[in-house]
Formats: C-alpha cells, sequence, structure tokens
C-alpha cells in the first residue's frame, strides 16, 4: 500500500469515528415509538397527495427533508450505521418513534427538545430551529399522517428569509454546517451559503447538472418551483432579504 492510500485509510477512520461518536447519545431504557396504527394516522397506507393547505403540514414536503438532512444521514440513523438501533430512513421506520396525535409520547420530537447532552441531533451539531420543531409537533398534533401536498409553492415569494433560508434549513444545513461539513461545504449562514451560490455549485447540485453533485443528497430533487425561487434569488443580486 502506498504512503498516500493509507493516509487516505486513516482519514477515512478518522471521519468514521468521529460520526460514530456525533451520533451517539445515552437514552434511558430502550427507545420505542408507540407509533399506533388504529388511531387514523401513523397507519401504513401508501402517501396521500392533495393540494397544499397553509393549515396543514406535510411529512413528504417538511417533515421528511429535515430528517433526511439532521438524521437519516451517512454514519447516524441511516440503514447501514443505524445508531442506537434506530433507522429513520422512510415514513414506516419514522413512525416507529411518533405516537400520533401525542406529541409528549413520541421520540422524534422529545428527543430533538432535550436540553442535556442527550439531544438530537447531538451537539456539535446544530439542534432542530423553532420552526422545524414546529413543524414536527404540528404533523404530530394533527395524525402524523404519510401525506404530501403539491402546488404550496410561490416563485414571486424569493426572498433569503422567506423561501431560499427556510429551503436550505429544511433540505440542507443538517449536513452542511461546521460540526458535518458535507463535501467540505458550509452552507449555515447567510454569508457561507452566498459563497457557494455565487460560485455556482448551489444551483448546480439542486439542479442535477452535470459535474456536479446531486443535492438533496439522499432526498428526492426540490420542486421546479423550489429551484426556481432559488434562481430568482441569485439573479436578483443574493440580498440577505
Ligand atoms: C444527507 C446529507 C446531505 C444533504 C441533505 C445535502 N447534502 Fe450537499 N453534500 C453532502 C455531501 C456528503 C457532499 C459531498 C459530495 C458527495 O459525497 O455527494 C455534498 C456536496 C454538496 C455540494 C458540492 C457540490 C459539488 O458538485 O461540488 C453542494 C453545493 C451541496 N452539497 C449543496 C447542498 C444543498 C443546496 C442541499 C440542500 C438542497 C444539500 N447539499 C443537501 C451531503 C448532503
Amino acid at each position: 500500500m502506498k504512503w498516500q492510500n493509507i493516509n487516505h485509510l486513516s482519514v477515512a477512520l478518522l471521519v468514521g469515528s468521529f460520526f460514530i461518536i456525533t451520533c451517539k447519545h445515552e437514552l434511558p431504557g430502550s427507545i420505542s415509538g408507540g407509533g399506533d396504527a388504529s388511531s387514523g394516522g401513523g397507519s401504513l397506507l401508501p402517501t396521500q397527495t392533495t393540494n397544499c393547505s397553509t393549515d396543514t403540514t406535510y411529512f413528504v414536503n417538511e417533515i421528511q427533508p429535515i430528517i433526511n438532512s439532521s438524521c437519516s444521514m451517512s454514519g447516524c440513523h441511516d440503514a447501514v450505521t443505524r445508531a442506537e438501533g434506530v433507522e429513520l430512513t422512510s415514513y414506516a421506520k419514522i413512525i416507529r418513534y411518533v405516537s400520533p396525535f401525542n406529541l409528549s409520547s413520541s421520540k422524534l420530537y422529545t428527543e430533538c427538545i432535550k436540553t442535556n447532552n442527550d439531544r438530537m441531533p447531538p451537539a456539535p451539531m446544530p439542534a432542530l430551529t423553532l420552526l422545524q420543531l414546529t413543524k414536527i409537533s404540528k404533523w404530530i398534533n394533527q395524525g402524523a399522517f404519510n401525506n404530501q401536498c403539491t402546488g404550496g409553492c410561490d416563485t414571486t415569494n424569493f426572498t433569503y428569509s422567506g423561501a431560499v433560508r427556510i429551503m436550505n434549513d429544511t433540505y440542507c444545513k443538517g449536513c452542511h454546517n461546521p460540526a458535518s461539513l458535507g463535501g467540505g461545504i458550509d452552507l449555515s449562514t447567510y454569508a457561507s451559503l452566498k459563497v457557494q451560490a455565487a460560485n455556482g455549485k448551489y444551483l448546480g447540485s439542486i439542479k442535477h447538472s452535470s459535474g456536479f453533485f446531486a443535492m438533496p443528497k439522499g432526498g428526492s430533487k426540490l420542486s421546479d418551483c423550489q429551484i426556481r425561487q432559488v434562481e430568482k434569488w441569485i439573479q436578483a443580486g443574493m440580498q440577505n432579504n
């Protein structure tokens, strides 16, 4: 084996053990969800698609992307690592940690609002934002359905605070912050995101253009409307608006 290869191997091992450490946390007893399939929500029906209503929180549009970027990424609750035996890669697996209509018995939520070292995602990874926690709680209180909606995005809204940052927090930030720098790329602040927007990588990756890694990694492609919002924000000068 050449020196360089050995070096690569040790870097890989280091990175690997880092992930194992950061994703570990102690749980009192076993983690078990009370997925209650009989109460309507949480049943393993195929995804139900409707037109978006602002009153409803949707699993596919809003909850799954948060989990993809903050919980089920490589090294944590993905199918390979299954940190603490927990895999959060599909609705069927996620609902095991949810009691529909019952927030306080839903580990998916209660693990994320802890203020001690057991919080998920574990420090130094960023905590979920208030907006994300609100979405998860609303989804659980509405029955934690396997639901999806279409038509909820408006291309005339393309401000940083109203569109780009919310999308980025949901789909990207969990894998792109100082504690988890996917591809060495930080998207956790306006300034760092702007760098990737200005060099063309941000748009190239979400458009799945050739020559770029397709993002969000492990998730579905963003909708055309979401991509258009980012594109318009970039064209308008990437303001912190
Ligand atoms: C599950 C983790 C994960 C998620 C979610 C994720 N990324 Fe990535 N990203 C990575 C990793 C890891 C890389 C390094 C390349 C690779 O391994 O695919 C990367 C690479 C990139 C790159 C560099 C692309 C290039 O061609 O050089 C950009 C830009 C990027 N991501 C943007 C985003 C954006 C924008 C989102 C949200 C829409 C996102 N990522 C969501 C993990 C993730």
